[in-house]
């Protein structure tokens, strides 16, 4: 029997591509955040109300790591000036920041947190 016989049984590389292993599920407590680079992102990756999400890490007022902020029911609050940003969405509640930070898909396979990056184009 060869692969060729079971086409579906393992994932797409559409579907696998641009995936990345950040850290095992155990080690990020819940209403925490904490920095990642990945391959040249900064991430943030935040647990919150038991359900993890990964966005930009950088404010989209003042160019600072959301992930200094705290982290509390589905949002962080930058730690500068004070917005906070829906971790689900990253749109911001209030002033001063009005733009939106990039989120990016983010899964639990096994025991890690996977994040999935925008893929290059080149
Ligand atoms: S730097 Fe984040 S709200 Fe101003």
């Amino acid at each position: 029997m060869t692969s060729r016989d079971h086409p579906t049984e393992s994932p797409s590389r559409e579907e696998e591509v641009g995936w990345v292993r950040v850290d095992e599920a155990r080690t990020l407590d819940d209403e925490s955040a904490v920095h990642r680079d990945i391959g040249g992102h900064g991430v943030c990756v935040a647990r919150s109300l038991g359900k993890v999400h990964a966005i930009r890490d950088e404010c989209t007022h003042g160019q600072v790591p959301l992930s200094e902020g705290d982290v509390e029911n589905g949002y962080v609050e930058c730690w500068m000036h004070g917005s906070r940003f829906d971790l689900a969405t990253g749109i911001p509640t209030g002033p001063p920041a009005t733009e939106p930070v990039a989120i990016y898909p983010v899964r639990i396979n096994g025991d890690h947190i996977e994040v999935r990056l925008p893929v290059s184009e080149d």
